[in-house]
């Protein structure tokens, strides 16, 4: 018997800021059954959806993304939490638990499920799944523990700090012994990151009219290590502030993704004369750490040694503002949609 399927539809390819109307909630429906003869395919019931920066790429018609263009007139598709509602794949059975990429819907058939995560422990929010659990966490834990090379007693400077990488990057970094400075776009998020996350510092970046004295300020003596999540300007300024034999983590630059021509960096010679490494990493490239990562954390979340802030949407028709709200730092936490909370 069909259902009705409530669809968050891609309208078309994006320039610019994207806009709550480039996408709309319409209703469909589905048979909540693998079709007969279809193997190795599941179906799904969407708990929890993931909003994340690197979607907005995926509103562009380019083909040098490393993720597919939504397509226009189809659903958009995310990380996501789901419960499988019937199975014709051996490793997943009907009652389990799962995260990976779904359709932003209420229901979804993925006929190739070979990128999804079983749920193990259901003794945490489901929804870090989302966030802390998923792949924002991978990202954090990836981009400082492989690929900054972090040291105790180090210097170390996150941008976009209060978001899904940021916070925990940061908190990584404290339990490590690190002196760890976030900047935000916001007087709420700074609190958040100084009184919730345990950074030493934190400044609004909106607010200071010169970001390299706002650095020098805060770093009299440099940056050994710099998590990138937003480049422009502020990588500019982070390059005049690096110490010998600094590392740039190149996870993210927010702040170009909606710009036709991105702005230039000016300031890559300290690059040289300070051996400054700057190395670009994709989370999908250490999902085989996942289990290790697992590990490490969930002892910390048992303990109290790392929390979480989530910014929780209510429903599909919030989706599209929730997505856009990334864009204009409107998200205060990990930006997640509830399609379902059972
Ligand atoms: N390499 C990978 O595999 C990988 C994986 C996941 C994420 N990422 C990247 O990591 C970064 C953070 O992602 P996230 O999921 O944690 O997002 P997030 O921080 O939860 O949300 C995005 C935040 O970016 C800030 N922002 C938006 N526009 C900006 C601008 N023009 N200039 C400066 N800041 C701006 C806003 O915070 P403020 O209010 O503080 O400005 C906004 O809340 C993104 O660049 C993302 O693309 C990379």
């Amino acid at each position: 018997m069909a259902v009705s399927n409530k669809q968050v539809i891609f309208k078309n390819y994006v320039s610019g800021l994207p806009k709550e109307s480039d996408m709309e909630v319409i209703e469909s429906s589905i048979q909540l059954k693998v079709p007969e003869g279809t193997k190795d395919a599941i179906l799904l019931k969407n708990l929890y959806l993931s909003c994340d920066p690197y979607m907005r790429g995926r509103m562009t018609n380019l083909e040098t993304l490393y993720m597919p263009s939504f397509e226009p007139g189809l659903p958009l598709s995310g990380f996501g939490v789901a419960k499988v509602l019937d199975s014709t794949h051996p490793d997943y059975e009907k009652g389990d638990f799962v995260w990976g990429i779904t359709g932003w819907e209420e229901y979804s058939l993925i006929t190739a499920p070979d990128h999804f995560f079983k749920i193990q422990h259901m003794d945490v929010p489901l929804t870090y799944y989302t966030g802390l659990l998923g792949m924002p966490g991978m990202t954090a834990y990836a981009g400082f523990y492989e690929v900054c090379s972090p040291k105790k007693g180090e210097y170390v400077y996150v941008s976009a700090a209060s978001g899904a990488v940021g916070q925990l990057v940061g908190q990584f970094a404290k339990l490590l012994g690190c002196y760890v400075v976030g900047s935000a776009g916001s007087n709420k998020k700074v609190e958040l990151l100084k009184n919730k996350f345990g950074f030493d510092a934190a400044f609004n970046y909106k607010e200071e009219p010169d970001l390299n004295a706002a650095l020098k300020r805060y770093f009299p003596e440099g940056i050994d290590i710099y998590f990138e999540n937003v480049g422009g300007k502020m990588l500019d300024s982070v390059l005049l502030n690096m110490r010998n034999h600094g590392r740039i983590a190149a996870c993210g630059m927010i702040s170009q993704y909606n710009l036709d021509h991105p702005e230039g960096v000016h300031n890559l010679v300290p690059v040289v004369f300070k051996r400054v490494r700057i190395e670009g990493f994709l989370v999908n490239d250490f999902f085989h750490l996942y289990p290790k990562f697992l590990e490490m954390v969930i002892p910390h979340i048992k303990e109290g040694k790392i929390t979480y802030v989530e910014d929780i949407a209510e429903g599909l028709e919030g989706a599209p503002a929730a997505l856009v709200g990334l864009f204009t730092g409107r998200n205060v936490g990990k930006q997640l949609v509830v399609v379902s909370r059972d």
